[in-house]
């Protein structure tokens, strides 16, 4: 099959488009002929070398598709060759076929075309996992999700906005902050023209947030930890401001507030805290308002899977709202 391929790490310029082996169908597998796959920030560290595939995933990027089954492995009930699915991946969606477990596939939603499906797994399985799962936001509460208009950003606004949070958001610019507000979030701040903990606490009265959803990590830990309300969650997803910094344990006990930090990825296929336990109740709590039209993939552009260089570098230069997809034939 082809598939996106990496010369060597490095820029954008370093990804192709040619020939590979075939991913052999595992038990408990199935293998999906891929249609699009979305492109994660994730990839982008990939691609430079900074962010191998864990042990025994596909070292093919792409932690996302779309597509339809084409040949199902031994141990796998549920599942049929034909069946028009999307799936979480460790790797390997930016090809014309992945090998996927079958507890990360989820069906594609009723009312959603198959392509722009590939723009859901990541999104809606990283939210859920770390705003509800983890942190449990409740209806009234405020929720702080930083770069709403990235991927990740698009979705926590809707799942917020469903569960009755009032929305705050940062973004890079007006017309960024004014699609976040489209999409329901309710305080507006532009990052590089202002505080944040100064701009929510002012919204709300002086509460502050109740949860957190970071993804710049150690330059926003400390005002992160500021701007949390007593008993706030911050959950950290993202390391776009580096890893490293000083906690202030005390401000955090005054607060009785906590911090925690996950990835998806590597997370187990199988077992408790598994992609497929997020998968599953991603499936029973998300996908019915995903069918009904109250969640919606946010795609900025679709482009041919082999100008994916073309993709990361649009990524790169941060211009975009919502995904990016990569699309087959
Ligand atoms: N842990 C996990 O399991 C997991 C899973 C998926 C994604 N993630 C992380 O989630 C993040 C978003 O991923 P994505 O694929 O949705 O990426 P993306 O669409 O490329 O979004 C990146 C966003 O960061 C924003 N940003 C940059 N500097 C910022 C700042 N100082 N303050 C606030 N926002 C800032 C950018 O907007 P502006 O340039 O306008 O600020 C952009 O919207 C990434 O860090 C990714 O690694 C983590």
């Amino acid at each position: 099959m082809r598939a996106v391929t990496i010369s060597e790490p490095g820029g954008p310029e370093v990804l192709g488009w040619g020939e590979v082996p075939d991913p052999v169908c595992g038990p408990g597998e199935v293998v999906v002929d891929v249609v699009a796959a979305a492109v994660n920030r994730a990839d982008l560290l990939q691609r430079q070398g900074r962010y191998p595939a864990p042990a025994g995933a596909s070292d093919v990027l792409g932690l996302e598709c779309s597509g339809v089954i084409s040949e199902v492995g031994t141990d796998v009930a549920g599942w049929a060759v034909g069946d028009e699915v999307c799936a979480l991946l460790s790797g390997g969606g930016y090809a014309e076929r992945v090998a996927v477990p079958a507890g990360q596939l989820l069906p594609r939603p009723a009312g959603v075309e198959l392509a722009t499906a590939a723009a859901l797994p990541e999104v809606v399985c990283t939210v859920w996992s770390n705003v509800f799962m983890l942190a449990g936001l409740r209806a009234g509460e405020v929720l702080l999700v930083h770069g709403g208009s990235s991927g990740i950003g698009t979705m926590a606004i809707q799942l917020g906005v469903r569960a009755g949070a009032r929305v705050a958001v940062t973004a890079g610019s007006p017309e960024k902050l004014a699609a976040c507000r489209e999409l329901g979030a309710e305080i507006l701040v532009d990052h590089r023209e202002q505080d944040f903990v100064e701009e929510v606490r002012t919204a709300t009265g002086g509460h502050g947030a109740d949860v957190v959803l970071d993804i710049i990590g150690a330059a926003y830990l400390a005002r992160n930890v500021d701007v949390l309300a007593t008993g706030g969650r911050l959950v950290g997803i993202g390391t776009q401001g580096g890893v490293r910094a000083e906690l202030d344990l005390g401000v955090l006990m005054r607060k009785r507030a906590s911090v925690a930090a996950t990835t998806l990825r590597g997370r187990p296929a199988t077992g408790p805290g598994s992609k497929a336990e997020v998968v599953a109740a991603v499936r029973r709590e998300v996908w019915p308002d995903v069918e009904r039209g109250v969640v919606r993939p946010i795609i900025d552009r679709r482009l041919p899977m082999s100008r994916a260089g073309e993709a990361h570098a649009l990524l790169e230069s941060s211009t975009h709202v919502g995904k990016v997809l990569l699309v087959n034939g």
